[in-house]
């Protein structure tokens, strides 16, 4: 069940979960919050979602829920910052989780199920902890999906290179296009699926995501296991550079989406 979280917390990638917004990463979930709801967010990494969703539910009481200490302390520094005092924080693992029955209006995880062991384990634990009428929500990335323009081999070499290694480590990179066959597998019925996508094509967007992923890709967890695979990193950080800086460049990165309403 044991999966090995691929990109670990470097700053390179950090930069990327801390652009996050409610807005820009929780769109189909924000029609169905109320001022009031309890809320879990399930691997809420550095946590500027989790602050975002707090401030819509507040005074609902949200836990924000890390694997480490160390991970939960990247949340707590940003919900410190924002001078939050709804939410509070929990060490645990999304397939086995430290609280009871119908405990929280509203379970959300976001960029979480693709990495984990078994993520129809994971769905089956959200909803045992979901009150009756609650809610679950879930968005994950879906790799094989992104698709960019220039055609750069080096990038559909970081493409084939990350999916490998997401693979070899226990999680599913295509996980977008399987939410609801995986929702289906835990027994949920009456699942709302969706997708959305985020696309960089101006300037400034493509630096800031061509120059994360240059620094990514030669800096962070993901680095490491590929350059064990032989692969020429440095290649591949010009490509995104360089896709970075050409004019024409786009991206267009597809996200499955699920909802799920407990009945009660
Ligand atoms: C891609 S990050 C997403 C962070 C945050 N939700 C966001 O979107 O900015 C995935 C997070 O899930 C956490 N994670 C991985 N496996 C987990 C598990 N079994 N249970 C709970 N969290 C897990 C990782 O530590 C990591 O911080």
């Amino acid at each position: 069940m044991a999966a090995v979280y691929t990109h670990g917390h470097h700053e390179s990638v950090l930069r990327s979960h801390r652009w996050r917004t409610a807005e820009n990463s929780a769109a189909y979930l924000l029609p169905r919050l109320k001022s009031g709801d309890t809320l879990l967010d399930i691997g809420c990494g550095p946590g500027t979602l989790t602050a975002d969703l707090a401030m819509l539910v507040t005074p609902g009481r949200v836990t924000a829920l890390e694997t480490t200490p160390a991970a939960l302390d990247l949340a707590r520094a940003e919900i410190g910052r924002r001078g939050l005092e709804t939410v509070g924080f929990a060490v645990g693992d999304v397939h086995a989780l430290d609280f009871a029955d119908d405990s929280f209006d509203v379970v959300h995880a976001h960029q979480v199920l693709q990495h984990v062991g078994d993520p129809v384990a994971a769905l089956r634990e959200m909803s045992r902890v979901t009150r009756p009428g609650g809610l679950i929500a879930v968005r994950d990335s879906d790799y094989a999906a992104f698709t960019w323009f220039p055609q750069l081999p080096e990038l559909d070499e970081w493409l084939d290179l990350y999916r490998r290694v997401a693979r070899d480590n226990g999680g599913e990179p295509d996980a977008g296009r399987r939410l609801l066959a995986w929702a289906h597998a835990a027994g949920l019925t009456g699942v709302t699926a969706t997708s959305s996508t985020w696309c960089f094509a101006n300037p400034e967007d493509r630096q800031w995501w061509g120059g994360m992923w240059a620094d990514r890709i030669l800096r962070s967890d993901l680095a490491r296991q590929a350059a064990e695979r032989g692969a020429d990193l440095q290649k591949i950080s010009e490509a995104w550079r360089a896709w970075a800086a050409h004019p024409d460049g786009w991206i267009s990165l597809l996200h499955g989406e699920l909802l799920w309403k407990k009945p009660g």
